[in-house]
């Protein structure tokens, strides 16, 4: 297994008296894609806000590169290598997608950063001069992904990029970040749509009011249905129905009984 580049052992993480986050300990390798599920006010959000600095853990630790970074300011996090997608997209509506892309490479000062982003996603390049408030939900999505890649991050945390966007926008998107793990980013994603999550990730974690569910390999969930339905419920079923059909293990369960009926008639 490669080498923790993030490592939260025992993290706690409040509002106020309201613990969203409990004895949270996981690990993201180097080079993985490790994707979030949830359901709905799981602590996801929770989770990614406290790793990027925004919100500070009341008890446990947190490293990156194996240097302590629980209590760090979310800029000096970022300064290391840690780009955060927030929900609801990180970009600034009123600037156009030129200054919002030029702000990005101020900040991890590089210049061909701006150009790479552009071979990955052509259309901001053609709407370089459009305030970004404007852009669709999708291009929007693109220009934080953009944005967030500028600054070569060595992880990349990533809050429901698919929220809203039309299915075929979303297999693009998660293309491109296959692409960006592919180059050797870490990616931290939390997700919604599970097909695309498994397809993507190297390691699934789910969690449940606060709490680390499950951590496994995609497979793992694949294979069964029910580990599906507990944590996610509803929410986990039909994400594959949007995406794709029936679940994978629904498929599999399907092609086993078609055989079965089968096996019956050839006997009868
Ligand atoms: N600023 C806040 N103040 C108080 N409680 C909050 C705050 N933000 C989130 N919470 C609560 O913390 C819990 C976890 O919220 P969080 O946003 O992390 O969930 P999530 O798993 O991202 O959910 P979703 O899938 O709906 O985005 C929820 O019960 C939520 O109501
Ligand atoms: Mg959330």
């Amino acid at each position: 297994m490669a080498r923790a580049l993030l490592k939260l052992r025992g993290v706690e993480a409040r509002y106020g008296r309201f613990v969203a986050l409990q004895d949270v300990s996981l690990v993201v390798p180097e080079g993985a894609a490790v994707a979030l599920l949830g359901p709905n006010g799981a602590g996801k959000t929770t989770l990614l806000r406290t790793v990027s600095g925004m919100l500070a853990p009341t008890r446990g630790e947190i490293r990156f590169g194996g240097e302590r970074i629980d209590g760090m300011r979310d800029y000096r996090i970022a300064r290391m290598g840690l780009a955060h997608i927030p929900e609801g997209r990180g970009i600034f509506p009123g600037l156009t997608v030129r200054e919002n892309l030029t702000m990005s490479s101020n900040v991890g000062g590089n210049g061909g950063g701006v150009k790479r982003a552009l071979e990955l996603f052509p259309v901001l390049g053609e709407r370089r001069d459009q305030v970004a408030g404007t852009l669709s939900g999708g291009e929007q999505q693109m220009l934080s992904l953009a944005r967030a890649i500028i600054v070569r991050p060595r992880l990349l945390l990533i809050d429901e990029l698919s929220l809203g966007l039309a299915p075929r926008l979303v297999t693009h998107l998660f293309d491109t970040v296959a692409r960006i793990r592919d180059e050797g980013v870490s990616i931290l994603l939390v997700e919604q749509y599970v097909t695309h999550a498994l397809r993507l990730a190297d390691i699934v974690l789910i969690m449940a009011k606060g709490r680390v569910a499950f951590i496994g390999e995609p497979g793992e969930l694949e294979r069964d249905e029910r580990l599906v339905e507990s944590y996610l419920g509803h929410a986990g079923t039909a994400s594959y129905a949007i995406a794709e059909g029936p679940a994978p293990a629904k498929r599999k369960a399907r092609a086993r009984s078609a055989k079965r009926t089968a096996a019956r008639k050839k006997r009868a």
